[in-house]
């Protein structure tokens, strides 16, 4: 299964959707986990300040975190734990730490993103429910920001926000998306295709199609007993469906490296 390949180029994405509860943690820990069980240096950052819980899915306890730094109270090389291939960075994992100074909390996260970047071929932003600022910052600073939509008007609807008042910012900005909690692989894709169709009509834009995961017992039990779902995916329906999402986001890194490549050669 290992595919070791350095890109020239490390390439970020944030995971978000607007809703809570869709499955962003669980998303960006196991595409985290996969990338790197193919032999990419990966780095996840949970940037959801006060309320991380990617260390948790992946059994492991909080480190030093990204707030703690700030303080004075660590290094920042002292924030990266590893966790089996992957490298995680807390943001904060205490409440009280939404009360830092959103800039200074900004200016800090972006050392910690160029510190990871020197080393990973990818980076995973997981961001908290909403748009906050946060969230925007995550989206700035990723190459493409990776939607979790769910078939249900709620969550469409706070995704289909988001994406306005981020293509109102940046027009170009890279959009792509995989469904959550998805019945078959058939409505999965009616519902991707629903929702270009709106941002379509709506915004004159259209976002690329990853994959979908489907609603699993076996992902509710996994994270509940704070294991790899990978590892309770006995007919491995899971690892396949990741695997296709894994493969286009790899395609899509190499992709925009080719783009930059190509752009320094027409200097
Ligand atoms: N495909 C799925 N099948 C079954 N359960 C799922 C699936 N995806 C996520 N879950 C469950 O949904 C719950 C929320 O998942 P998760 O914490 O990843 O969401 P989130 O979007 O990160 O939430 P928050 O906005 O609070 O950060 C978890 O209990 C998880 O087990
Ligand atoms: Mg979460």
């Amino acid at each position: 299964m290992r595919e070791k390949v350095n890109l020239d180029q490390p390439y970020i994405f944030t995971v978000t959707s607007g809703k809570g509860g869709v499955g962003k943690s669980m998303a960006s820990t196991h595409l985290a986990e996969m990338l790197g069980a193919i032999g990419y240096k990966t780095a996840l950052l949970d940037a959801d300040v006060g309320l991380s819980n990617c260390a948790t899915m992946m059994n492991e306890s909080t480190g030093y975190t990204v707030t703690d730094w700030i303080a004075g109270d660590c290094l920042l090389d002292d924030l990266s734990q590893t966790v089996g291939s992957v490298t995680l960075v807390t943001a904060s994992s205490d409440p009280g730490a939404m009360s830092v100074d959103s800039n200074t909390l900004m200016n800090a996260l972006d050392q910690v993103v160029l510190n990871l970047m020197e080393k990973h071929d990818f980076i995973v932003i997981d961001t908290p429910a909403g748009a906050g600022e946060i969230t925007l910052w995550a989206l700035d600073r990723a190459d493409t920001g990776v939607l979790l939509l769910v078939d249900e008007p709620a969550a469409i609807s706070d995704v289909y926000r988001l994406c306005k008042y981020v293509y109102s910012m940046d027009p170009t900005f890279r959009f792509a998306a995989i469904v959550n909690f998805a019945e078959s692989d058939t409505t999965a894709e009616s519902t991707y295709l629903r929702f270009n169709h709106i941002l379509d009509y709506f915004l004159k834009k259209e976002i690329r199609y990853l994959g979908f995961i489907p609603f699993s017992g076996k992902i509710r039990k996994a994270l509940s007993d704070q294991r790899s779902i990978f590892s309770y995916d006995d007919s491995r329906e899971l690892t396949t469906d990741f695997t296709f999402i894994t493969q286009n986001i790899v395609a899509d890194a190499r992709a925009i490296q080719q783009q930059f490549a190509n752009s320094i050669n027409q200097l």
